[in-house]
């Protein structure tokens, strides 16, 4: 390979590896699995070394893994969720291991470490937790800080959330701590609370969880540490960085003390003598571990001495006293009978794979996404070949190896299509992204249709409509932009299939309440390349009103906390162009919110001190009712306990907040009731200007 060659190569790794990252730290929503990241990691460190001076520090083989989500934002999509939370400076860094997949790769590092160390020595086998890493500070036995690993060197201080994980000490008992020290571990969520909170989200209709360890890492930044505190996470501690250990001369020896302080530490560890005993354990936690409470990915096999320990060191980004042995996950083995080319609403184009259906961790597997073109290539998948599928915890399955060996030999190289599979226009790709997109985003049926599915959606508009619908009102010429939605009538609708009288007044209802939806959720609604429902919320604090916003040049919007070059570009180029802007026009004119209400300040206190759960759907959006409820001093939370004050009941209510509510005794109130507690605020409707609440003589204008 020559150097140019090298570089391309270098850049394809780097992207799919930075995209990968992004997406399981920070989405919790990997595409690829560890073993398949790894081994694409080995090839670029590879490479790297052959060609020192094409190393940057940015490269992922030069860093540890981010929870930070501003750490992603030139890969695009959304950034910031993390402005949430102070970000603070880890007194040591808080490393990651090395990981292993086999019990070879085991004894090649068991036998370095033995050369390089010429004396006995220890193994101390731990299980290998599979939840969220934490570092808990305590000064003089109480607990004061709690960071999560962020990018190694600087974490989230969740400190708020996790006093309210059970089994972590506020204050530890017996004696002889050091004055100040730093404990690292993992938050877990146990599989038996996983299930709760997923039986209960599925009876309210909200989003599931794919996995416990994405349950687990989404719990930790709740914004409401009661929520957090409700939903059964659970603490295991094993590290102490040495800096903090003068009571003890090993590693397993420091766990003692902790654990003799009160801290919650796993006894299931074992000091092992050379490799065998090490395979003995492997063995053993490999099936052992599906009785386990709550989920473990593997074992980690570390040098019990602490001074032996400091003769290996580290590298710049794990301990060369450590390593993870990772249990194989699930697969199945399938065949590639055809491969599909999606097209997203923003045109990004994702190659999925139809498979012989295979049964995989409970269901039957038939398809199975294969990312983007990078992802293909180096994977050298054709159709027709042998494919490893996993799930590994997630949602959609996916491919993570070819067989090369088996390759039938009429194999075909899959052609990655160079026009819209949907509308024929030629595919262009992004210099940000490894994604091909089409570019006719005014003409392609497929992004139009996705564009209006991501506007009424719930985080969006919140109009009450399936894919179906509004597939229909697009065949039927009804609708092509978001502003059609608002010029349909009552007869339009009834020429939808199976559609009467009260499904079309229902849908104009959803349609009148959406009038109101704050400015945010409409800048969300507009579907923004690369601007979320985070971005949108800090765009609108920040500019208030559409038209500011619009004509804001690029360095004004990289004043955007979280907003880097390429969310800000994308930004400025959507209102340069004319269709969007004459769109925006009627959009105002139908009445939607396109400035910032003042709803997030406070109104009144006429709701201080309550805590209120809301549930079911209301003439306007859930989250402008809890607005609302902010705005007049009382508290949001999202499931019913002892310290409910109300449950807020809209239509169709979870049963489950209700069941418990009335177990409880928690007063459960309607939308009127609500209204009558708070002063009166102005609320526009197709009719014109009506006042919502409590009529006061002075009332209070937001
Ligand atoms: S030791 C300096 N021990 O796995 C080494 N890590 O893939 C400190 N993990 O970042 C880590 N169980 O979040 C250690 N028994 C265990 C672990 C463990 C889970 C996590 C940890 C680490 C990651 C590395």
């Amino acid at each position: 390979m020559d150097r140019k060659e090298a570089e391309k190569k270098i850049q394809e790794l780097r992207a799919v590896l930075w995209e990968n990252s992004r997406r399981y730290y920070v989405e919790n929503s990997p595409v690829i699995g560890d073993y398949e990241y790894d081994h694409l990691m080995y090839q670029l460190r590879d490479l790297e070394n052959e060609w020192p001076d094409l190393i940057t520090p940015d490269s992922p083989t030069q860093r540890v893994g981010s929870d930070l989500a501003s750490d992603y934002d030139r890969s695009g999509e959304e950034a910031g969720s993390d402005s949430r939370f102070p970000k603070v400076q880890h007194r040591y860094p808080m490393l990651s291991l090395s990981n292993t997949y086999s019990i070879e790769d085991v004894e090649e590092f068991a036998s370095r470490a033995e050369k390089a160390l010429d004396h006995d020595f220890t193994w101390c086998c731990e299980l290998k937790f599979d939840g969220t890493g934490i570092s808990l500070t305590y000064v003089d036995g109480i607990l004061v800080k709690a960071l999560t690993r962020g990018d190694g060197t600087t974490g989230d201080d969740v400190t708020v959330n996790v006093r309210r994980i059970s089994n972590i000490p506020q204050k530890l008992i017996g004696g002889g701590w050091p004055h100040e020290f730093e404990i690292r571990g993992e938050i877990l969520m146990p599989f038996k609370a996983f299930d709760a909170l997923n039986e209960e989200r599925k009876k309210d209709d909200e989003p599931l969880f794919a996995n416990p360890r994405n349950a687990a890492s989404g719990s930790l930044k709740l914004l409401d540490p009661d929520e957090v505190g409700r939903r059964g996470l659970w603490c295991t501690l094993y590290h102490i960085p040495s800096q903090f250990i003068d009571f003890a001369t090993t590693h397993s020896g420091a766990l003692d003390k902790a654990s003799s302080w009160g801290l919650p530490i796993s006894t299931d560890r074992r000091i092992c003598k050379g490799i065998n005993e090490i395979e003995e354990y492997l063995k053993h936690w490999d099936a052992a571990r599906k009785d386990l409470p709550y989920p473990t990915d593997g074992v980690v096999i570390k040098i019990d001495s602490l001074a032996s320990q400091e003769e290996l060191g580290y590298t710049a980004k794990f301990p060369r006293w450590a390593v993870a042995y990772k249990f194989k996950a699930e697969q199945a083995v399938s065949e590639v009978l055809s491969i599909d080319y999606q097209v997203g609403r923003t045109g990004a184009v994702t190659p999925v794979a139809n498979l012989s259906p295979v049964p995989l961790a409970g269901t039957i597997v038939k398809r199975a996404t294969l990312n983007n073109e990078e992802w293909m290539r180096l994977l050298d998948i054709r159709i027709g070949d042998r494919v490893f599928v996993e799930k590994g915890g997630e949602i959609i399955p996916k491919i993570v190896s070819v067989d090369l060996s088996g390759r039938p030999a009429g194999a075909v190289v899959p052609e990655f299509p160079t026009v819209c599979p949907d509308c024929g226009t030629p595919l262009v790709k992004s210099e940000e992204e490894a994604r091909w997109f089409c570019t006719n985003s005014d003409g392609c049926p497929t992004q139009i249709k996705g564009r209006l599915v991501h506007f009424l959606s719930r985080k969006a508009m919140n109009v009450i409509a399936g894919d179906a619908t509004i597939d229909q009102l697009f065949n039927l010429g009804l609708v092509r932009t978001p502003a059609d939605f608002y010029s349909l009538t009552k007869p339009q609708l009834l020429m939808l299939d199976g559609w009467k009288d009260r499904s079309a007044e229902r849908f104009l209802q959803s349609l009148a309440a959406s009038r109101k939806v704050s400015f945010d959720h409409v800048l969300f609604a507009l579907g923004i390349r690369y601007v979320g429902e985070q971005t949108a919320k800090e765009v609108a604090r920040h500019f208030s009103d559409i038209d500011t916003l619009a004509s804001a040049p690029v360095e004004e919007l990289l004043q955007v906390p979280d907003v880097g070059e390429v969310i800000a570009r994308s930004i400025f180029s959507f209102f340069r162009d004319e269709k969007v802007l004459a769109d925006i026009s009627r959009l105002k004119a139908a009445g939607l919110q396109f400035s910032l209400g003042k709803a997030s300040e406070k109104n009144s206190d006429a709701l201080a001190g309550k805590t209120i759960v809301v549930s079911g759907t209301f003439s306007i959006s859930r989250d402008e009712i809890k607005a609302l409820i902010e705005a007049n001093g009382g508290k949001n939370s999202s499931s019913v306990s002892g310290k409910t004050d109300f449950l807020l009941a809209g239509t169709k209510p979870g049963p489950e907040k209700v069941k418990k509510a009335s177990e409880l005794g928690v007063a459960v109130i309607d939308e009127n009731e609500f209204f009558a507690m708070i002063p009166s605020v102005p609320v526009k409707t197709e009719e014109g200007n009506h006042v919502r609440g409590r009529e006061e003589t002075e009332p209070t204008l937001f």
